[in-house]
């Protein structure tokens, strides 16, 4: 086989086969297929797309390139969820022990990652003592016990990926669909899932903006999925404004703990409860939503979720004392509140430029290297569709310094304010799989 003949078959619009994506994933990862020729690769199937088999072999090359997680020595079918990327998306934090409270086994590897704010990983450490570096055996051992661990990424996952993802990064070859769906699924079979939810984010503040491509993203997942033997659903869930209100990694924490209480935002205990619902239904707990529902909403009135928290957090070494006393997460020292210049109702909350703020007070990596300040963020006090009265808060700004005038700039370029009423737009669209 040569690499050249197979990038003019995919130039040509010829699908490959298995052996020969195997070739060129196992060639590139290996350094025998140089950069160039692997770009080329890339543009190919950016024009020319990929059918259905072939995503489904790129996506089996990519996680056989590297280290494949066994989670068989845990008891019981492992769903995990994934979500493509939003602002403020905590639900990782709600979900993960809310399941887990009705059986469901969450065995979850999490990493720190680039953003807005922090990763999972990032978040729970601001729990003092919290950690996730645990060896394999006491992970799967926690998890049979206690039916609830998070471990760090390996860093031999998929490593076939991270070497595209880079290339493509600087080759203008991110934005394309097969490439996109096969790099997510590939590092969540990698993982180890038997089936996965994934939360596919639309809007503004999302990877994907228009509706017609999150469609397509989220049903080539989907098919992916469900090709190599892993049940997969997709919730398309909205990111034109923040969800909840908090967006930084103590304040999200406290917000998901609300959330667990049966106290949180109403966008953030919908989104969990319905992304849960398909992980208790995959799990095989419920036969059906509605009652995979009721099992979720009992546990979070009983206690039952929140106890399962706590629970999880003290077997990696956090306090969780930190559950019932909030104040003893890390706090920032400035509180700036940032009020409305006008009257009306709220039409639009620009999730990137909020997630940008955050990122600007120190909450998020802007790099691999940077360190993040657990402590800051912003908490919005309105969704879109709120009436404010003028002069009344819209956000707080949470600084480690007193001065953030480039940051309730950008809030106030972010929260837009018209005289008529504003209809609130919906959580989810849709649910593909
Ligand atoms: N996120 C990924 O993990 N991979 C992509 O290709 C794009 C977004
Ligand atoms: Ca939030």
């Amino acid at each position: 086989m040569r690499t050249v003949d197979l990038i003019a078959k995919k130039r040509d619009g010829e699908p490959l086969t298995r052996e020969e994506i195997e070739f060129l994933i196992q060639g590139y990862t290996a350094g025998t297929i140089p950069d160039y020729q692997m770009s080329a690769l890339a543009m190919a199937i950016y024009f020319n797309g990929m059918t259905s088999q072939e995503r489904a072999d790129l996506t089996l090359a990519m996680v056989n390139s590297g280290e494949v997680i066994d989670l068989s020595a845990i008891a019981g079918i492992k769903v995990d969820k994934h979500s493509t990327g939003g602002v403020g998306d905590t639900t990782t934090l709600v979900v993960a022990p809310l399941v887990a409270s009705v059986g469901v086994p969450v065995a979850k590897m999490s990493g720190r990652g680039l953003g807005h704010t922090g990763g999972t990983v990032d978040k729970l450490e601001s729990i003092p003592g919290f950690h996730v570096e645990i060896e394999n055996d006491s992970f799967h051992e926690l998890v049979n016990r206690n039916g609830i661990a998070i471990i760090g990424q390996s860093a031999n996952l998929t490593p076939a990926d991270k070497k595209l993802y880079a290339l493509r990064d600087v080759t203008a070859t991110v934005e394309s669909i097969p490439l996109i769906a096969s790099s997510i699924m590939s590092k969540k079979i990698a993982s180890g899932a038997d089936a996965i939810v994934l939360d596919v984010k639309t809007g503004d503040g999302a990877f994907m903006k228009q509706m017609s491509e999150t469609k397509d993203l989220a049903a080539c997942m989907v098919d992916i999925g469900n090709r190599v033997g892993r049940r997969t659903i997709a919730v398309i869930s909205d990111m034109n404004q923040p969800l909840g209100f908090a967006i930084g990694n103590a304040l999200e924490v406290k917000e998901a703990i609300d959330t667990l209480k049966g106290e949180g935002p109403e966008d953030l205990y919908e989104l969990s409860l319905t992304l849960g619902s398909h992980m208790v239904v995959l799990a095989g707990k419920a036969s059906e939503l509605v009652e995979a529902r009721a099992m979720l909403e009992h546990s979070v009135k009983s206690g039952r979720a929140l106890e399962k928290f706590k629970q999880f957090l003290a077997a990696q070494g956090g306090d969780a004392t930190v559950v019932d006393e909030p104040h003893r997460l890390s706090a920032a020292p400035y509180l700036i509140d940032v009020p409305a210049r006008k009257e009306g109702f709220v039409s639009a909350i620009a999730a990137e430029r909020i997630g940008l703020a955050a990122m600007k007070l120190g909450a998020g990596r802007a790099t691999k290297e940077a360190s993040i300040d657990l402590a800051v963020g912003i908490v919005l006090r309105k969704k879109i569709g709120d009436a404010v009265a003028e002069g009344e808060s819209v956000a707080t700004i949470h600084s480690s310094t007193e001065q953030a005038a480039e940051v309730l700039d950008l809030i106030y370029e972010s929260i837009a304010i018209q005289p008529g009423q504003v209809e609130r737009p919906p959580l989810i669209y849709e649910v593909i799989g």
